[in-house]
């Protein structure tokens, strides 16, 4: 699918805000795989031109600059400095003429590799998984960026890529192409591939409103990433500046850790926690929104899934990580603190000092509500 962008185009504040949520989560990613693995691979797979109109950087250089951040902070600590391959893709030839003279300008160390490659995503990806295959290689641990302008995206590679215990993804599903062509005569082979399979025939768009539209495009993504791909998802939303759905970013890993990472790097885009973004909030500076987490809902889930039972911390740690949209550090000052104050739930056993601080040995027991 051709795209009518020039060479290289305006940052607008929905990239600006998907690129604060890779570059937050980079920060995490980093020291955590790079203290235990050798090598660690980056690949974006839509890299572009590597810049914006105003001088911006681009996803790859923004990918870059953090690897040379954390290969600095290994030289000052004294830790050991995984080798970091960046391979960054990009087919059209002009923006991978621009991406090469941008990263050609960056004085970047010998721990990373940098590979600017003329092709395509598909193309590329497939080469490496069969070279993989056919030496029986594992892959290092492999962070895969997947922005492309269209939806002409195999699913089959997702899956094949996610077969590594420790790779993850990072897509770009573009929400507002699909929807305008989901229904569109000769588009049945591309929907069919996007979606890993023949169940987007049974949306039942027709007569719906734009909400439910689009909650069940996103729905049956997260279904298919979850059922065939990974363990743990988790998407957010960019909305355009008429406050319409743009595009959602989906993130699969089978790790709890990545999933607690990425989730912190969503919230510090959208503070009230509804993991979304609006060009409609600001058009002219990013103003993200801020109305704080809303723990009377957090509350409630834990009530729901807890009531009348004992709990360990733990069991509720991973209930608020992997089932709710909170974090798991917004638990036990926020909601069972007060819950204890108010007799709604009573330790039965935790070696903790004082009251209202439940250490990781605590078990819980909630009244029945
Ligand atoms: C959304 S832009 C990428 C932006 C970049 N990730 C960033 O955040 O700065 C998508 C890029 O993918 C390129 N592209 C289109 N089809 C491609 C394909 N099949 N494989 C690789 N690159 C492709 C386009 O030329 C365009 O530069």
């Amino acid at each position: 699918m051709a795209d009518h962008l020039p060479m290289i185009w305006p940052l607008e504040s929905h990239t600006l805000a998907k690129h604060m949520i890779l570059q937050n989560y980079l920060r995490a990613w980093l020291p955590i795989m790079g203290s235990s693995n050798r090598r660690l691979l980056f690949i974006d797979g839509y890299a572009g031109p590597g810049v914006y109109n105003n001088g911006e950087d681009g996803s790859p250089v923004i990918v870059v600059k953090e690897a040379m951040d954390y290969i600095s902070t290994c030289a000052t600590k004294g830790w050991t400095k995984p080798e970091i391959v960046c391979l960054f893709i990009e087919q059209d030839a002009a923006r991978f003429a621009s991406l090469t003279e941008t990263l050609g300008k960056i004085e970047i160390p010998s721990q990373i590799k940098v590979n600017p490659i003329h092709s395509s995503f598909e193309e590329t990806a497939s080469k490496i998984l069969s070279f993989l295959d056919a030496k029986s290689f594992s892959l290092a641990p492999a962070f895969i960026f997947v922005d492309p302008f269209g939806y002409n995206l195999p699913f089959s590679l997702i899956t094949r890529l996610m077969n590594y215990p420790k790779c993850e993804v990072f897509i770009n599903l573009m929400y507002a192409f699909v929807n305008r062509f989901i229904n569109r005569s000769g588009q049945e082979e591309v929907m069919t591939r996007l979606f890993g399979g023949e169940e987007w025939r049974g949306l039942d768009l027709k007569d719906n409103s734009p909400s439910d539209r689009w909650l069940q495009i996103h729905d049956l993504y997260q279904r298919q990433l979850q059922k065939h791909a990974a363990k743990y998802v988790r998407s957010f939303t960019m909305r355009d500046a008429r406050n319409v759905p743009l595009y959602f970013l989906f993130y699969g890993t089978n790790h709890k850790i990545g999933l607690e990472k990425m989730k912190t790097a969503m919230w510090r885009v959208d503070k009230g926690g509804s993991y979304a973004f609006s060009d409609a909030t600001d058009p002219s500076q990013l103003v993200f929104f801020g109305n704080g987490p809303d723990y009377k809902k957090l509350k409630s889930l834990i009530v729901e899934k807890f009531s009348g039972r004992a709990a360990t911390i733990e069991e509720i740690e991973d209930f608020v990580l992997c089932e709710t949209p909170f974090l798991p550090t917004q638990f036990k000052r926020e909601i069972l603190k007060p819950m204890e104050t108010n007799q709604e739930l009573y330790v039965l056993t935790s070696s903790r000092k004082r009251k209202g601080t439940f250490p990781s040995d605590t078990v819980l027991q909630f009244a029945e509500v």
